[in-house]
């Protein structure tokens, strides 16, 4: 289980209203007790912050905002002294407007570091060179640069410049910034966007059919793959099992699988279609299916994600697919109870689950009125503070931080959670101490099993030991259950001959 921090979000400790690296180090303990066995830090590198932090413009320092790198190496010792792993983030696709990279660049067209970026001149009527269009609000990918009268390419906002990585000096710089990290002693890295480094050297218009979608199909490259082996290739070359997560941000499992390669690429990959899938047996039958046929077929551990930085958080998107009710209590109280159904299925999965900050508490998004509105995307209710304690500050120092509380900080907080023996953060406890001491749980092939539409219902062996999962995704009881011996059920309740609402068990046989 790996779990996913996002520093501005963690935990304040200077009283700037922004989390930071000693917030974390002070909260290592709630993540043993969780039982998470590694940490994945959103940026906390040097940036001007126009993308919080995926805009960089130092990846080898600290943004004061979070600390300084001795800060970043006693985070890393203490997290190393209580047997975690820590994996942080690397933005390869990108740097700010602000990278010295970038100011050298646009300075003029004979720069030395003219090449390190994607510069073109204007189409034939004066107009961006083609159509592609930036991820965040959907603008053109391409912004006019009055020094120059060139235009350079930005997959993201213009503050974030795309790297021209068919230069090898782009590669060689990129990969220095790798063993900055490897040898202070990191884990690994969660790699940004990692699939759009290799870029169409044409730059061909998108086809009509897929115009205007974010993420362009036409960079599936095979120059990427080459990459990824070679920084695979280095990541090998450090002693201890340093690894690589890719943010593979293309919607087809197959070709999320792709990028393993010969397990010479990546270690692991985000396969996103089950974060966008609604709450819905058949859906999730779906996923499951098409995960395993692609990753066995290259031969891949898969990773299943529920919620991250970019996406109102699970909780939040199933109780809005809950859709009206007569009152507002009804849905919060299936919203605890599929959020403790979805704990289950999240951390029973084959493969490597990713637990976002907060989950384990149970949170929904927070509510942000327009004028606190912050990010360009619209992703700040998922990125609302974390609530440590039910003081008015909920133990960051001031009570009012970058982003407003969650809602009902005052009883849902990490204090509150931990004290009550039957709430969200014990589920996940219990889950992931079930999975650590099953192999079945832990490495076990997965089989769907035959059950009624509402249910989905899975069964994973390993060397002669197995367990089922079934989880009912409806409102209504179901007489149906797998045959063994109940070993947890989410909602706390004692086993029965049937699934609760909102149920899921974990069945030993
Ligand atoms: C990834 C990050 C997201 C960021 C984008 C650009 O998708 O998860 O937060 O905005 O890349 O770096």
């Amino acid at each position: 289980m790996a779990y996913q921090i996002y520093p501005r979000s963690f935990c304040d400790t200077d009283g700037d209203g922004v989390g930071d690296l000693e917030g974390i180090r002070a909260h290592l303990d709630h993540l043993v007790a969780v039982g998470v066995d590694a940490i994945w830090l959103s940026p906390f590198f040097s940036s001007p912050m126009a993308d919080y932090g995926y805009d960089v413009a130092d990846y080898c320092d600290v943004d004061p905002l979070f600390g300084d790198l001795d800060d970043f190496d006693r985070l890393l010792a203490d997290v190393h002294a209580r047997g975690l792993r820590m994996i942080i983030d690397w933005v390869p696709n990108h740097t700010s407007v602000e990278h010295p990279w970038f100011v050298e660049s646009r300075s003029s067209p004979d720069s030395p570091k003219r090449d390190w970026y994607v510069w073109r001149d204007p189409a034939a009527d004066g107009e961006v060179p083609n159509n592609w269009v930036e991820s965040l609000t959907f603008g053109p990918a391409w912004t006019l640069d009055p020094v120059t009268g060139q235009y350079y390419l930005h997959c993201f906002l213009p503050e974030q410049p795309d790297l021209n990585w068919a230069n090898p000096d782009v590669a060689s710089a990129m990969a220095d910034t790798l063993r900055f990290w490897l040898d202070r002693g990191v884990d690994g890295f969660r790699m940004d966007v990692v699939h759009l480094i290799g870029k169409d050297p044409e730059l061909r218009d998108e086809p009509p059919e897929v115009a205007g979608l974010p993420h362009t199909i036409l960079n599936v490259r095979p120059e990427t793959h080459e990459h990824l082996r070679t920084l695979r290739k280095l990541l090998d070359s450090y002693p201890g099992d340093r690894m690589a997560i890719g943010e593979i941000y293309l919607l087809d499992t197959e070709l999320v699988a792709s990028h393993y390669g010969n397990n010479d690429e990546l270690h692991l990959c985000f396969n996103f279609p089950p974060l966008y899938s609604k709450w819905n047996a058949a859906d999730w039958r779906q996923r499951i299916t098409e995960t395993e046929a692609a990753l066995s077929a290259v031969g891949g551990w898969p990773t299943w994600v529920l919620s991250n930085h970019d996406n109102p958080r699970h909780r939040t998107r199933y109780e809005r697919g809950l859709g009206p009710t007569s009152s507002p209590d009804d849905v919060r109280a299936d919203g605890e109870l599929i959020a403790r159904a979805a704990a289950v299925l999240l951390c029973t999965l084959r493969g490597t689950p990713f637990l976002y900050a907060g989950e384990e508490l149970g949170l929904s998004d927070a509510m942000i009125a327009p004028q606190r509105q912050r990010d360009p995307a619209g992703r700040d209710g998922c990125r609302a503070p974390i609530p440590w304690d039910a003081t008015p500050s909920h133990g960051w120092v001031k009570d009012d931080n970058w982003l407003p509380w969650p809602p009902d900080s005052d009883s849902r907080n990490a204090e509150s959670m931990v004290d009550d023996p039957t709430s969200i953060f014990h589920l996940y406890r219990k889950v992931l101490a079930l999975r650590r001491n099953t192999s079945a749980l832990q490495l076990g092939s997965i089989g769907l099993l035959d059950s009624p539409p509402d249910v989905l219902a899975y069964r994973r062996s390993h060397e002669g030991g197995f367990v089922s999962i079934a989880v009912n995704m409806s409102d209504a009881e179901i007489d149906w259950m797998p045959g063994g011996q109940v070993l947890l059920t989410s909602d706390g309740h004692s086993a029965r001959r049937t699934l609760g609402p909102y149920q899921a068990v974990i069945v030993g046989e």
